[in-house]
């Protein structure tokens, strides 16, 4: 069994992130979104992988390198545009072969692992299994019908009116019949080979589709709102201890860690907090569900259910939530005069004020 994980398009949802930075990359408890995928395929014994690039090829093979961090063997394919998932099981024949494979998309956060999804897949043999879950929003997403049986019987993505609940997880199962699929598609509305009208197609030739209904914690974090979800649902079971230096005036409350090289002074920090590596806070509040990444400093503030990454300062900020600051921001106040607030933001940033 392989691995084809798609770590290509462009992230728009995530901009200006997304434009210094691939979305896969994005960190959630200060770990790229796209690791916690990896390491889900190697506990689940998989060890050949291949990795689709599209315009942030260098920065995901300079992330990922060779896998041997990870325990896994890595080949990069490269996807000259985005032209949808089942493109990508297209250009990635040559390295699939004839092997059952296992499809990873690289901005889905699943806690739980995929054991359970090999385990079904590898005692039934289906042609496909796929993963399921029920979400309030369907429409956002691939759409599965089921049968009273539980068969899959019929697919459609993103449709206006879903026949059901039960959205399409970005993990699939795949046996070698879903060649033939992704080659007897045309293109969708939006331009692209979708991955859902391959499956509606192998439905329509007679092929046995399982699903795998989970109840687990699952994210597609293509927008900011599903990042910090997604960052409160991993702090929630975050380690707690503290590698760093926290001063005698300063509180912690809760899980909360405080990474090496990290100093807290005159602060109190409620958890789940990650303080990252070298990170300084100094006469702050960092709430709940709050992440700041290495070599930031927080100053005379206040934040919380916000995800800050690296070598970022907020000093005299009171009070910053749900939150996603970029890499190298300074946020700071104005001068008193004249009473104005000064932007300098980049492409596609959003800012809201709260006076
Ligand atoms: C893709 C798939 C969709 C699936 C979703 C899961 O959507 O096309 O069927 O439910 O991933 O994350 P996209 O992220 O391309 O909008």
């Amino acid at each position: 069994m392989k691995a084809l994980v798609l770590a290509g398009g462009a992230g728009t949802r995530l901009r200006p992130i997304t434009h210094t930075s691939a979305k896969q990359l994005v960190p959630i408890a200060n770990k790229p979104v796209l690791f916690y995928g990896l390491e889900a395929i190697a506990d689940a014994g998989i060890k050949e992988v291949g990795i689709i690039v599209g315009e942030t090829a260098a920065e995901i093979e300079q992330a990922v390198g060779d896998g041997a961090d990870f325990g896994l063997d890595v080949t990069y394919l490269p996807q000259p545009q985005p032209l949808g998932l089942a493109h990508a099981v297209l250009i990635a024949r040559d390295f699939l072969g004839d092997d059952d494979f296992l499809m990873y998309l690289g901005d889905n956060f699943i806690l739980g692992g995929i054991s359970a999804l090999l385990d079904e897949f590898r005692t039934h043999r289906p042609d496909v299994q796929l993963m399921l879950t029920r979400v309030s929003d369907p429409s956002s997403y691939g759409v599965a019908s089921l049968s009273e049986e539980g068969r899959v019987t019929g697919l459609e993505e993103k449709p206006a009116r879903p026949r059901s609940d039960l959205a399409v997880v970005g993990v699939y199962l795949f046996s070698p019949v879903v060649h033939e699929a992704v080659r007897a598609i045309a293109p969708s509305d939006r331009g692209e080979l979708e991955i859902t009208d391959a499956l509606q197609w192998l439905l329509d030739q007679g092929r046995d589709i399982r699903p795998t209904v989970i109840t687990g914690y699952w994210k597609d974090t293509g927008n900011v709102a599903d990042m910090l979800e997604a960052n409160r649902c991993v702090l929630e079971v975050l380690e707690p201890g503290i590698e760093g230096f926290v001063s005698a005036d300063s509180e912690l409350v809760g899980r909360v860690r405080v990474c090496e090289g990290a100093e807290v002074h005159g602060s109190r920090i409620v958890g789940p907090a990650l303080i990252g590596a070298g990170s300084a806070i100094v006469d702050s509040y960092v709430g709940p569900s709050t992440a700041i990444a290495e070599n930031c400093r927080i100053e005379d503030s206040e934040i919380e259910f916000s995800i800050v990454l690296n070598d970022s300062a907020i000093t005299g900020i009171r009070r910053i939530g749900a939150s996603l600051i970029g890499c190298h921001v300074v946020v700071a106040p104005a001068p008193r005069v004249p009473a104005a607030h000064r932007f300098v933001l980049g492409d596609h940033s959003k800012v809201q004020i709260s006076s």
